[in-house]
């Protein structure tokens, strides 16, 4: 099959369009230097919470919150995201997007720190979906910590699972590719997730945590 065109790219990428809420949002993440994830991984995250009617979300990496929004206009209407990031001034820009769209402060919980001392004081097993979105050398380790957070049939993603057309190039061995590659082939070769590896924008790692059986 020949590859896509640019063309159909975009029109993939633009199928679902943003709001004046995200167009702030991503202006916002401009001044920073943040780089959101684009709005067809957006609408992506939306519908993953959407199906399977997340209630509680736990996302690494809010920047100015462009999937913090996307997530939780997919999730039930009482349902809270837990979202951290390292940079205080980034999660005070996230505030202001999710209030701009009309998001009621008890269902963000925004936690400023780094991520590995962060998600070893949430809850074992009390999430539906983690976003992993933060440090890309770490995600071998937020792989780990999503494990524990997440019930089973919860479901992990990862965004830049394809890292700037890198992580496919075998001869690009810098540590943020090397790391998104080896975090994918864990992923694949895992008997604890059923995974999809997504060419939406810079690529979307989906799995799913199996179903443990109950001992008898
Ligand atoms: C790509 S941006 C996140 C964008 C956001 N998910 C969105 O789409 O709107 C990555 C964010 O991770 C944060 N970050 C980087 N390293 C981190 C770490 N070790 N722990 C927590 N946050 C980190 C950065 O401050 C930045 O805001």
């Amino acid at each position: 099959m020949p590859p896509p065109q640019p063309a159909t790219w975009t029109y993939a990428e633009d199928y679902i369009r943003e709001d004046e809420v995200l167009t702030a949002a991503r202006a916002r993440s401009e001044e920073v230097g943040v780089v959101p994830i684009g709005s067809g991984g957006g609408a992506a995250l939306r519908l993953l919470a959407a199906l399977i009617d997340a209630r509680a979300v736990v996302e690494i990496g809010t920047g100015t919150g462009v999937s913090g929004t996307w997530l939780i206009r997919g999730m039930r209407p009482d349902g809270v995201l837990t979202t951290v990031d390292i940079e205080t001034e980034h999660q005070r820009l996230a505030r202001e997007t999710f209030n701009e769209a009309g998001i009621p402060a008890p269902r963000v919980r925004t936690i400023a720190g780094a991520a590995l001392d962060v998600l070893p004081r949430l809850t074992d097993g009390h999430y539906d979906l983690v976003f992993a979105d933060g440090d890309k050398a770490e995600y071998s380790a937020y792989l780990k910590e999503a494990m524990r957070l997440l019930r089973p049939g919860g479901v992990v993603v990862f965004d830049n699972a394809l890292w700037h057309d890198r992580v496919a190039d075998p001869s690009q061995r810098d540590a943020e590719t090397t790391a998104i590659r080896d975090l994918g082939r864990e992923v694949a070769e895992s008997d604890d997730l059923v995974a999809a590896l997504f060419p939406v924008g810079d690529g979307l790692l989906v799995a799913k945590k199996v179903w443990v059986a109950e001992p008898e």
